[in-house]
């Protein structure tokens, strides 16, 4: 029996890691902030499959909260074998628009809490000679968009320098790049989708399949849908000023109303 650790699993892309981990036999250790929701969250995945699911209340956006993750990772006597590092959030509206209280903030939970427990998880893991890491990103990392995409591009960046760092320790690192996936990530944030393409709306259990899939690959970089992948390689060959204009307009209106 392994163990997989999530952070945000209480809902949308978290959620769905939680239910096809569990559905597939592995233990579970659920981290986010909401306690009842991730005690509602671990019955009903011990009852529906029979697995053991810990719950772990820790708002990444503290010192207290990381380093309380930071702990249950390095404790040998329970090894983790599979960190998702997922927690995250939008804010609403472009640079200067948004508290730089809340970007930092953004920062600590996208950026400094997806550095220490990844390396939290992968000191234990490479004295075992197995293990893999999950680091949620966005396909906003390849597009000039604002401060979110900037921590995502972080995270991408990150990963794959880790992973190149780790290549034959038996420990697997990946950035997960989704695009546009219906869960709570946009209410919350109170950002508007009505000018989103319906084309361009991912559901989070295809995705969650497809990115498994790409880690026992071995991939480092996950853009787990063929109409993303598309568009990442025009991304590629597009003049970054143009593109910018572009994912203004397509993502950017769900800014301020
Ligand atoms: N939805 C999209 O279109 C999309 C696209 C690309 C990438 N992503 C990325 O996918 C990841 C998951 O997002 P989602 O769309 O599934 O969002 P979501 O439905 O809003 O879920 C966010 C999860 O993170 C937890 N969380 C938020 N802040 C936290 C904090 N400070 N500490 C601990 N847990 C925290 C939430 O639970 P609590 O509130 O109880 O803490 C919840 O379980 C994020 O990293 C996001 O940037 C989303």
């Amino acid at each position: 029996m392994t163990t997989a650790l999530i952070t945000g699993s209480t809902s949308g892309i978290g959620a769905a890691f939680a239910r096809r981990l569990a559905a597939d036999g592995h233990d579970l250790v659920l981290v986010a902030r909401d306690t009842k929701r991730l005690r509602e969250q671990a019955t009903e995945l011990h009852d529906r499959h029979g697995i053991e699911a810990e719950v772990l209340t820790a708002d990444l956006a503290t010192d207290e909260g990381i380093g309380a993750v930071e702990a249950r990772l390095t404790d040998r006597k329970r090894p983790v074998d599979l960190l998702i590092n997922n927690a995250g959030f939008g804010n609403k509206g472009q640079y200067l628009e948004v508290p730089l209280a809340d970007e930092l903030t953004m920062l600590k939970v996208h950026c400094e809490a997806v550095l220490r427990l990844t390396s939290a998880a992968v000191a234990p893991m490479r004295e075992r000679g197995r293990g893999g890491v999950v680091n949620v990103a966005s396909v906003a990392a390849f597009v000039p968009r604002g401060t979110y995409g900037a921590s995502k591009a972080w995270v991408v960046q990150f990963t794959q320098g880790a992973a190149r760092d780790l290549a034959g320790s038996g420990v697997r690192l990946m950035a997960l790049c989704p695009g546009f996936v219906r869960t709570e990530f946009h209410e919350r944030a109170d950002m508007g989708t009505d000018n989103i393409p319906k084309w361009m709306w991912l559901d989070a259990d295809k995705l969650v399949a497809a990115a498994l899939a790409d880690l026992a690959r071995g991939k480092s970089l996950s853009i787990p849908d063929p109409r993303y992948k598309t568009l990442m390689g025009v991304v590629k060959l597009a003049p970054r000023g143009l593109l910018g204009g572009v994912t203004a307009k397509t993502g950017r209106k769900y800014g301020p109303q």
